[in-house]
């Protein structure tokens, strides 16, 4: 109130200061006008009278110039006229002036002495007149002058209604843009701020909100993000918060991001915790022109990505973004993530030539199917051997440099890009604790034995003083990996292996995702567009039920004997065809790579194939999304899908299963997952299947649709408890309070023989 009132009396002194100057400019010039044109009457007027005066000028008053004068005088504003001789003495004078004009005006004086017209304004009792004098000459000589007086009055009496006209005039039009300018600002600042400040208001009352639209006006834009921002801080404190109360009432103890920030400041005391992964968890692309920031698909990035909002550190990750440099700091250094930085991203360059040696060939065509029993024969080329090992040197570098004068730092290295950076660290930083987490398979020994240099990929891996895996069966095969190839103590009562006075810690910490997803509270739930008919309508298609398969377009997930089931479920229940739809959301990966750019033409050929088949003019079977999917695309997908379709031939663990679960807050959907997932050791009560078994897969979605409520509700609620209890938050607490917990062999690994 006392703000609009300040805004009101401000823009009503501001206004009126406005009108004032701009009737005092108007009455100035119009003033000039008119002097002007009173001087300019007075001139032709005198120069008239001028040439009728001189010749009958005499030297003596005489009435015919008298009469001459008198005639002159009567024309509308003048109030007279006067004639004087060289002496000044008066000749003739019209009577109205002479009681006016007692003496000559100094500026007949003035004017004989210039020898030209001259005018002048003065009062004359109390009145403003217009004197002109116009010197007269007689015979070539000069014989005196004559003067024109005008009433001038009239000229400030029409200034006084110019002033008052303007004046008014200038502040109707400036208090009418006032009051508009007024409206406006209530109606684009006072509106949305009152609305914002409502939802903010229900927040806080803790009342179910959604997501509302926040105003998009630019001048708020920035205000908008923030609150945007500090809202889902709040929700989260309070879900965290009330998560924390329910566990403490019930004894449990669930992991929260909170819990795991406060376990990590107790283990680490204030040191930073640092990351590393090939792949990047937010990398910046050129699109139509702007600069867009993508989270990339992958096991890695959607686990780790929570882990290390909650904890802060650096990530040190390949920037394989084609905007990644122009938007880190010299340093190569991002605060992310973007919108709500919380943690540092150091890039590292790698050229062409790296990253095809080291990234697509000895890791993605080397160890990928080596690790994975999916019948993609593995490629070792000593070439690419040099660039792995440049590459792995290349960041080892890079880590040190980050580790610089903080001591006993903790590292977590991921997968099976960096076998050999937990030992090029520990020579140099023996008071490193070192993790490295392996997210693909562990073959069996006979498997894994076919890699030429299986022995310098071990000796690498034992550099670190801790090994996780997914599950214990992979562990089982990395000690007898382990056993059989090196001399060394492998101790399978405490799953360690001893080399050259050094041990490795190995475990197995199955890795989940964020439960409840913090990220998604804000989002609008059950909103039209988002429904399954919505979905599908944006899809172009019509359906009564709804699968998914979430996948990197790799040919270890099982996409093409999905689709094969997909078929032959469709044979077998013919009442289904026209009912159901699978959408499959691909996101094309290592491109570059031959077997999977024939990969990718294999699975759209076998869609179009089962499409064909089955097709009609409203409905096709298989709707096949090639692209990268935000997380947020991919919610509505997980929310209404009846079926989740996770059929890898050979998988570490496969959160998709697990993000499936997570979403799914109705205890609604059914899990269809394959046994060759890590993810199947844990989730006991999705629907487990052979993905080579078509029948049994064609069987298993028969049985996902026509499970009875209370079983789809109970096997869910059952998962959803498993993924809860074991989230990715539990994950990092028992990997890094392990980690913490190693006992240091403070001398460098090699001068240990
Ligand atoms: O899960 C194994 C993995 O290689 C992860 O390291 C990575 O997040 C994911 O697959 C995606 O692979 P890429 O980073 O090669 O696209």
């Amino acid at each position: 109130m006392r703000i609009t009132f300040k805004l009101i009396a401000s823009l009503i002194v501001s206004v009126a200061l406005v009108a004032w100057f701009f009737a005092f400019f108007q009455v100035r010039q119009e003033k000039n006008k008119q002097y002007e044109d009173m001087e300019r009457r007075s001139r032709l007027l005198a120069e008239s009278l001028q040439e009728s005066i001189e010749p009958i000028l005499g030297k003596r008053p005489s009435k015919q110039l008298q009469r001459l004068v008198e005639k002159f005088g009567n024309r509308e504003r003048l109030a007279g006229v006067a004639v004087y001789d060289a002496h000044e003495s008066p000749l003739a004078i019209t009577p109205s002036l002479s009681s006016l004009l007692p003496k000559p005006p100094a500026v007949v004086a003035k004017s004989v002495g210039h020898g030209t017209g001259l005018g002048e304004f003065r009062g004359i009792n109390g009145i403003e007149m217009h004197l002109y004098a116009l010197p007269l000459k007689k015979n070539e000589e000069a014989a005196g002058a004559l003067v024109i007086v005008h009433d001038a009055a009239f000229i400030r009496i029409q200034l006084g209604h110019i002033w008052r006209r303007t004046f008014f005039r200038v502040l109707i039009q400036a208090i009418l843009i006032s009051l508009i300018t007024l409206i406006m600002v209530r109606w684009s600042i006072k509106g949305p701020v009152g609305k914002m400040a409502d939802w903010m208001k229900q927040l806080r009352a803790g009342e179910a909100v959604e997501f509302i639209s926040l105003p998009k006006e630019d001048l708020l834009a920035p205000i908008v993000k923030e609150v945007g921002t500090f809202a889902q801080h709040l929700v989260r404190a309070k879900a965290a918060a009330e998560a924390e109360a329910k566990l403490r009432q019930a004894a449990e103890s669930l992991w929260t991001p909170e819990r795991l920030k406060e376990h990590i400041r107790g283990k680490f005391q204030g040191k930073p915790l640092f990351m590393i992964s090939n792949r990047e968890p937010y990398m910046h692309l050129h699109r139509g022109g702007k600069i867009e920031c993508i989270v990339p698909a992958g096991g890695v990035v959607t686990a780790l990505d929570p882990v290390m909002r909650s904890c802060g550190g650096t990530w040190i990750a390949h920037g394989s973004g084609d905007a990644d440099w122009e938007t880190a700091d010299p340093q190569s250094r991002i605060r992310v993530p973007p919108e709500d930085p919380l943690y540092s991203l150091r890039r590292v360059a790698l050229t062409k030539e790296e990253e095809d040696g080291y990234y697509y060939g000895f890791a993605n065509e080397g160890i990928w199917p080596l690790c994975h029993i999916a019948h993609t024969r593995p490629e070792f080329r000593p070439e690419d051997w040099n660039y792995y090992q440049k590459v792995n040197q290349k960041f080892a570098q890079t880590v040190l440099e980050e580790l610089e004068g903080i001591e006993e730092p903790c590292v977590l290295a991921q997968d099976y890009h960096f076998t050999l950076l937990p030992r090029l660290i520990k020579e140099k930083r023996p008071d490193a604790k070192i993790a490295l987490f392996w997210h693909i398979p562990w073959p069996n020994p006979e498997a894994f034995g076919i890699c030429p240099w299986q022995k310098e990929l071990l000796y690498g891996m034992l550099g670190a003083d801790l090994i996780g895996f997914h599950t214990q069966f992979y562990c089982n095969n990395f000690l007898e990996t382990v056993d059989r190839t090196l001399e060394c103590r492998t101790n399978w009562d405490r799953f360690s292996v001893t080399k050259e006075g050094r041990s490795t810690l190995v475990k197995a910490f199955p890795i989940s995702v964020a439960f409840p997803d913090a990220s998604l509270d804000l989002r609008p739930r059950n909103a039209p567009e988002e429904g399954r008919a919505g979905l599908l309508e944006d899809i172009g298609v019509k359906a009564k039920f709804l699968a998914v398969g979430v996948d990197r377009l790799d040919y270890t997930k099982g996409i093409l004997e999905r689709f094969k089931a997909i078929e032959r479920f469709l044979e077998k229940h013919s009442q289904y065809q026209k009912q159901f739809v699978f959408v499959q959301l691909g996101a094309p990966t290592r491109t570059h790579i031959k077997r999977y750019n024939d990969f990718l033409a294999e699975v759209e050929a076998e869609a179009d194939r089962v499409n064909w088949k089955f097709k009609t003019k409203e409905w096709r079977p298989i709707v096949f999304l090639k692209k990268h999917h935000s997380h947020r695309e991919i919610q509505p997908y997980y929310q209404h899908a009846d079926i989740c379709l996770v059929t890898s031939l050979s998988d570490g663990m496969n959160l998709v299963a697990k993000e499936y679960v997570a979403a799914r807050e109705d205890n609604g959907g059914v899990l269809i997952l394959s046994r060759f997932a890590g993810a199947s050791r844990e989730l006991r009560d999705a629907l487990i299947i052979n993905p080579y078994d078509i029948d049994q897969v064609a069987e298993a979605l028969r049985s996902a649709l026509e499970m009875s409520p209370e079983e789809r509700l109970s096997r869910m609620r059952r998962l959803r408890e498993t993924v809860k209890e074991n989230n990715i938050y539990r994950w990092a607490g028992n990997l890094i309070t392990e980690l913490t917990e190693v006992r240091l062999n403070q001398k460098p690994a090699a001068e240990v023989v």
